[in-house]
């Protein structure tokens, strides 16, 4: 039974993933050049995303992963945003680039960069995969990027959907059918 019979369609296909992320990596590797910037993943909707960015970028670079909570399985945020698992590592003056699935309403950044200030880096940016500009609730910079997509709520690529977190292995960006969403 393939995961693939709860789409509705593939919003974008794992070629052009595959492209945007390579051309983001080659972005950093040159905005970055003589530096070591530290690649914070946002566990888990980045995974995916992140495993491929930090391959493309070419430059000394350090991970670190960080665990947030707002959705508690839901297709809507609940806007009671906690940090579920820190950083492991100091970062004082490090360059700092958060990588994130999406930035939908804000809110989940705009904590999380104020967090991540606090600690004295010597930049903090974000790099997302995807930006739904529309949604926007509260101003976060988003450096970086790869797609604008339109207010759809999307999986596959490290997005999962439900209670049971499904979805986060299908390799394109996808819409569910309306009856995944109503059984849930
Ligand atoms: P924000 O705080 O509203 O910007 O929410 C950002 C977080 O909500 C993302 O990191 C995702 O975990 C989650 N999210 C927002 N939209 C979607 C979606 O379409 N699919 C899966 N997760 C989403």
């Amino acid at each position: 039974m393939s995961p693939y019979q709860d789409i509705e369609y593939v919003l974008i296909d794992k070629e052009s993933i595959r492209q945007k992320v390579s051309a983001l990596g080659q972005r950093i590797t040159s905005d970055y050049e003589n530096e070591k910037p530290l690649l914070v993943c946002i566990l888990k909707g980045s995974a995916v995303f992140f495993a491929d960015l930090i391959r493309s970028i070419d430059l000394p670079l350090s991970v670190e992963f960080m665990t947030y909570s707002n959705y508690q399985g839901g297709t809507r945020p609940t806007h009671s945003i906690g940090l579920v698992q820190d950083l492991n590592c100091s970062i004082e003056n490090r360059h700092v680039i958060i990588v994130e699935d999406i930035v939908d309403t804000g809110h989940t950044l705009n904590a999380l960069i104020k967090l991540l200030e606090l600690r004295n880096p010597k930049s903090v940016v974000i790099a997302a995969l995807l930006n739904k500009t529309s949604r926007r609730e509260v101003k976060v910079p988003v450096t970086y990027y790869c797609f604008d997509i339109p207010n759809e709520f999307v999986v596959g690529y490290g997005m999962d959907f439900g209670k049971e977190e499904l979805y986060r292995n299908l390799p394109d960006i996808c819409v569910l059918k309306k009856e995944v969403y109503a059984n849930e």
